[in-house]
């Protein structure tokens, strides 16, 4: 491998944990999808060293390159950025759970692509590209959102043609994040959808409506009508649910926090696990309070915070 000339000096890189509001599994199909970077995410520190990648926060601590996941995601992130893994030590400091839904993954790939990328001079396409060749090692095919909405960290829309746009504000908004506590499996969850696809095409209708939800949030949102985006939470959620990617704990979350108040709720990224978002008002305190209650552990975030 031609390696670039790198600096000796230690480098940082941030990459933000993401929430998707509408549309995740539709824009696998070149549907749309609105997303958002929230403001916590995952810092790498990346330093001379002999190949060890360290996350204390999510207890690990692997080799690049050697046969775990995020070792051989970040071996072959660093090919991308033609960069030889094992003369660095990369130390992860993370604020998000992994495997939550919350995008840690891309997070991750983004921090160590922009800290690296610090050494060589990188373009922003080429930490993407670095991202990117990262996340196919964790999610086998994905869109892309993931780690376009962790490189830019604000709401945007995303297609897989067209990449990201970002979408302008007229006002922030507070989001209910809930995280049930099961692990899920992205690309088992994205193939499990294929398969649905495959055996029923009438799926691919309820698909499409996922990727219209998209489109009305957005301009729910660029209207400013918050209230009109949390309405069609639950549509997403319902259509969600029929294509089987929720699961009982995901379904009380969801009912948890419109009973506390919230004006509409959804799982949010691949299902199966993971998390649910709540557009609350100020009923969020206690959303969070009955999550807690039910022993789910739940937290605020803005949206549109910069
Ligand atoms: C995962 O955060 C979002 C999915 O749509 C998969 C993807 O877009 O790659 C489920």
């Amino acid at each position: 491998m031609r390696t670039t000339a790198m600096a000796e000096k230690d480098t940082t890189g941030f990459g933000h944990g993401k929430v998707i509001l509408l549309g995740e599994h539709a824009v696998v199909y070149g549907h749309p999808a609105l997303a958002a970077g929230i403001r916590a995410g995952v810092r790498a520190h990346v330093s001379p060293g002999s190949g060890n990648l360290s996350a204390p926060g999510w207890e690990l601590d692997v080799g690049i390159g050697d046969d775990s996941l995020p070792g051989q995601a970040v071996h072959n992130l660093c090919a991308a950025l033609r960069v030889d893994g094992h003369t660095l030590d990369i130390w992860l400091e993370s604020e998000i759970p992994a495997r939550a839904g919350l995008g840690s993954s891309a997070a991750m790939a983004v921090a160590v692509a922009r800290a690296i990328g610090a050494r060589t001079d990188a373009t922003e396409a080429d930490v993407l590209a670095g991202a990117t060749a990262a996340e196919m090692v964790f999610h086998r095919t994905p869109s892309g959102i993931d780690a376009a909405a962790a490189s830019r960290g604000r709401l945007g829309t995303f297609t897989k043609q067209g990449g990201w746009t970002d979408v302008p504000l007229p006002k922030s908004f507070d989001l209910c994040i809930g995280i049930s506590g099961e692990p899920h499996d992205t690309g088992a969850l994205v193939s499990g959808v294929a398969t649905l696809r495959a055996s029923t095409p009438v799926a691919d209708k309820l698909i499409h409506a996922m990727g219209e939800l998209a489109l009305a949030g957005t301009e729910a949102l660029s209207n400013g009508d918050v209230p009109a985006l949390a309405r069609l939470f639950g549509m997403a959620h319902g259509l969600l649910a029929a294509v089987g990617v929720s699961t009982p704990v995901l379904d009380d979350m969801v009912h948890t926090a419109r009973a506390a108040g919230a004006l509409g709720a959804k799982l949010t990224g691949a299902g199966g696990g993971g998390a649910v978002i709540a557009i609350a008002g100020d009923r969020a305190d206690e959303v969070l309070r009955k999550w807690r209650g039910k022993g789910y552990y739940g937290f605020l975030t803005t949206v549109g915070h910069d």
